[in-house]
């Protein structure tokens, strides 16, 4: 077959800081799927986009590309609004799982294809299959009777989805390109937008503990993504939000369900509260659902979705979670207050102690991590525990404490903190 381009052409033009055509566009992210385009020239257009980035045009276009590289799933059958939430991920951020059961009461259709969690981010998937006899891999067809059943469903992201962007992220991974941010929108969005909810809210994180540490380049992601999306029809609206400090007290996979389980049964520390309702109801609003997520909670009716869910995706929600061999608190070296715990230590203690893999092949240590008895700010007394450390194998607590030496201290200078919103961007931010 006769190419519509050289991909050296379109290498070139995005070197020397042209805009690439829609044409061009389109062809070398479908060529590049179809192995005409090498590794190696896919490289270096990537490195020339991290370079010179590209226009909203552009991005929205190769978001595009991307998409038709796949399938899109259809909820048209269901006659509930379909609403779906992305995170950029961040230490004990396990929002999702109790989010999708309290939405779904509330009336919508919540579609969230999930991760495995690499390095010291915690993925979805990891944490609910903690859970004894919970599937992560559904058919579409497994996927639409979850729906049907309990109107939320968490399961692992298809082959057929975006294919372009699984081939392309590994590559990115490689070559230092993974920074790019029209790279980085585009991937998150075209998988989104592949999903097929008719509306999306994202969380946006940022600080020591996020992937987007930096808070302009987290805006900048923001409100890209926004716009991909608003674009592509899907109402999409950010939270731009704090991960300077772990989110909740639980960082690990069967601790952080036992911490979504106490936010579904009325409690749960109040950082995770307040984030859980505010995307909530910004879900629930573009939605066009008139419904309270507290009364969803305080009803019981989001733990009744919670269990449906759990149980039609195989799951027994009443099992008892894994729990670690091994247990090392940490106490107060002083009294005083709390004034730094950075997300960042926390996190990759946690995967030091098991709870995260270093390889996408590696198994992970369901009952691995770390309950947090302190937050920034807390008064603490000398010998009380400000963390226990769980672990499958004794050795893994001497590089944890390694790693969480100079992440806390109680009685210093506080810790600049965040606040747990930071911005919100909508339909109409431009
Ligand atoms: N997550 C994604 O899905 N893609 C990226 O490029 C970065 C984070």
């Amino acid at each position: 077959m006769s190419e519509a381009f050289a991909p050296v052409d379109v290498i070139i033009a995005k070197r020397d800081g042209r805009e690439l055509s829609d044409a061009q566009i389109d062809w070398v992210v479908d060529a590049y799927t179809r192995g005409v385009v090498a590794d190696e020239q896919m490289s270096a257009l990537a490195m020339a986009i991290l370079l010179n980035g590209m226009n909203e045009r552009e991005i929205v276009r190769w978001t595009e590309a991307m998409i038709a590289t796949g399938t899109r799933m259809d909820f048209s059958e269901f006659p509930a609004p379909s609403v779906d939430k992305h995170s950029t991920g961040g230490v004990g951020d396990k929002v999702t799982l109790p989010l999708v059961p309290i939405v779904a009461a509330c009336g919508a259709i919540v579609p969230q294809l999930s991760g495995r969690g690499l390095g010291y981010f915690g993925g979805t998937l990891d944490k609910m299959e903690s859970i004894l006899g919970w599937r992560a891999l559904l058919s579409n067809d497994e996927m639409k009777d979850v729906l049907h059943a309990s109107g939320g469903v968490i399961c692992a992201a298809g082959d057929g989805l975006a294919p372009a962007d699984k081939k392309l992220y590994s590559l990115r991974d490689v070559t230092g390109t993974v920074e790019a941010i029209p790279l980085i929108a585009s991937s998150i969005m075209s998988k989104k937008i592949a999903e097929g909810a008719r509306g999306l809210v994202l969380d946006v994180k940022t600080g020591n503990g996020a992937f987007m540490s930096d808070l302009p380049r987290a805006q900048t992601l923001a409100r890209t993504m926004v716009k991909i999306g608003n674009d592509a029809g899907v109402r999409t609206r950010a939270l731009i939000t704090a991960m300077d400090v772990p989110l909740g007290l639980a960082v690990g996979n069967a601790i952080e369900v036992t911490e979504s389980l106490e936010v579904l049964a009325g409690g749960g520390p109040q950082d995770l509260v307040d984030l859980v309702l505010a995307l909530a109801r910004e879900m629930l609003d573009i939605a066009g659902l008139d419904a309270d997520p507290e009364q969803a909670i305080t009803s019981g009716r989001a733990m009744d979705h919670w269990n449906a869910m759990v149980s039609a995706q195989g799951g027994d929600p009443h099992a008892s979670l894994p729990r670690a061999k091994h247990e090392h608190v940490v106490t107060a070296p002083t009294t005083g207050t709390l004034t730094t715990l950075q997300a960042y230590g926390v996190g990759v203690a946690a995967w030091r102690l098991g709870a995260g893999r270093a390889r996408k092949e590696d198994a992970i240590a369901h009952g691995a991590g770390i309950w947090l008895h302190a937050k920034p700010g807390d008064h603490v007394a000398q010998g009380q525990p400000l963390m226990t450390l769980l672990a499958d194998d004794e050795q893994r607590f001497e590089p944890a404490l390694a790693e969480l030496d100079g992440s806390y201290e109680v009685g210093g200078e506080p810790m600049d903190r965040l606040p747990l919103i930071i911005e919100r961007l909508d339909e109409n931010t431009t």
